[in-house]
């Protein structure tokens, strides 16, 4: 049976901790969309790694790691990312029908973006969108082009040449046949040992404890997020099912997770975003800053409009609340409990221009480090019971530094 990790707001909610807490109870870990756009580090021993598609297993030497289907691999940086690790290829498996990224999808990407000007969706830059967009035109190159060469080279000629006139106008060249042709072979020579049908790997080891590892997040959906200031892939619980091939009836439990306070990166709505000094506060606490790009995260309250949108859409069992440390200090803190539109009551997440109806807690001094519920102030209780209550979803885990170990369990 699998679980499911999951983000509920835009990304960088601190998945990469929840799963690092309970990654130890799991064989096989999965990343089944998203590319090298997701990024989280990870410490083991007294390194430090920021991995951008290897999933988080890799902190078990005992668990086994797949690329699954639904995922835009780089095959250039999943080879970086492998040479971080002695043993990778005894337990990291790529799927044979994951899309295959390659610099031209990050030139597309990066030449767009520059194009949209005020309009910029604000990615990371990586390819990613392209890579999608390829896919679902059915050109792309798979993983399983990698087993060979000479058929995959031609493969990408056609393409190239299918597409001759757009490289013309965003000002990309393209390779040679030649260059092409050293590439892919570079590539075959490293991974062709590890792509495999991860469809059936999965299903024949079924039976397992199977962790899903979601990258992005629910309000970057691309159908059911705020289109199209979104990432190109499914991230909610549907998306992690089709991207990796897992039965829905195995999938076990969905564990979502939610910062204290909400990021965003890059463009788009953001209801409750702070551009007062309570904003700059929470950045500045949290170290909000981008993994992937290093860019400074947007800042605000949390939603629980959005929230409790997020839970049903992945039907979540269990809610983990990160960073509530980062809250302590500030007299007031606000939670959106509802919007409005030209004085009408929304009570359900819409991606219109709408504001935020607030209700507002008193604050709290000293929540950081705190390992057992009892031990929280009794203003920050009120305010994870209160954000139960709007979510009606149990929120079994509050973290509150940075350390796997502190983190209370309810
Ligand atoms: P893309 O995924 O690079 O196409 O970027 C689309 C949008 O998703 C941008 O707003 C990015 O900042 C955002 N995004 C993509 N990956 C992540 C992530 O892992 N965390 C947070 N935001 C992300």
């Amino acid at each position: 049976m699998a679980d499911l990790i999951v983000g509920l707001q835009w990304g960088d909610e601190g998945k990469g901790k929840i799963v690092d807490l309970i990654a130890h109870n799991y064989d096989i870990v999965v990343r089944s969309q998203g590319g090298h756009n997701a990024g989280h580090t990870v410490v083991i021993g007294d390194k430090k790694y920021a991995l951008h598609l290897m999933p988080s297993g890799v902190l078990n030497p005992n668990a086994v790691n797949v690329i699954a289907n639904g995922v835009v691999v780089s095959p250039q940086k999943i080879i970086e990312e492998m040479e971080k690790f002695d043993d990778i290829e005894k337990r990291l498996f790529i799927s044979n029908k994951a899309t295959m990224l390659l610099e031209h999808h990050a030139q597309i990407d990066q030449a767009r973006e520059r194009l949209r000007g005020k309009n910029a969706i604000g990615t990371t830059g990586r390819g990613i969108g392209p890579a999608y967009a390829d896919k679902i035109s059915r050109t792309a190159l798979r993983m399983e082009d990698l087993l060979d060469v000479d058929t995959a080279v031609k493969k990408l000629a056609d393409y190239f040449e299918m597409n001759k006139g757009y490289f013309e106008y965003l000002g990309i060249n393209i390779p040679s046949l030649d260059e092409m042709h050293k590439e892919l072979q570079f590539y075959q020579s490293k991974l062709q040992n590890i792509i495999i049908d991860t469809t059936k790997y999965l299903w024949d080891n079924i039976d397992k404890n199977i962790l899903l590892e979601g990258a992005q997040a629910t309000l970057l959906d691309i159908d059911h997020g705020t289109y199209p200031y979104v990432t190109s892939s499914n991230t909610i619980a549907s998306g992690a099912l089709t991207g990796s091939g897992i039965p829905p009836k195995k999938l076990d439990k969905v564990i979502g997770i939610a910062k204290a306070y909400t990021t965003r990166v890059g463009n788009g709505p953001f209801v409750t975003e702070e551009l007062s000094k309570e904003g700059d506060y929470i950045r500045q606490k949290g170290h909000e800053f981008g993994t992937t790009t290093g860019r400074e995260r947007r800042c605000g309250w949390f939603d629980a409009v959005a929230a409790k949108y997020a839970v049903t859409l992945n039907s979540c069992d269990e809610v983990a609340i990160m960073k509530l440390d980062v809250l302590d200090g500030l007299e007031k803190v606000k939670v959106c409990v509802a919007y409005e539109k030209d004085n009408e009551r929304i009570d359900y997440f819409t991606n219109q221009d709408v504001k935020p109806i607030y209700q507002t807690f008193d604050g709290w001094e000293h929540s950081e480090g705190v390992t057992r519920w009892e031990d929280l102030p009794k203003n920050a209780k009120d305010y994870i019971l209160a954000i139960e209550e709007m979510i009606q979803t149990k929120i079994k885990y509050i973290s509150t530094a940075p350390d796997r170990n502190k983190t209370i369990i309810r």
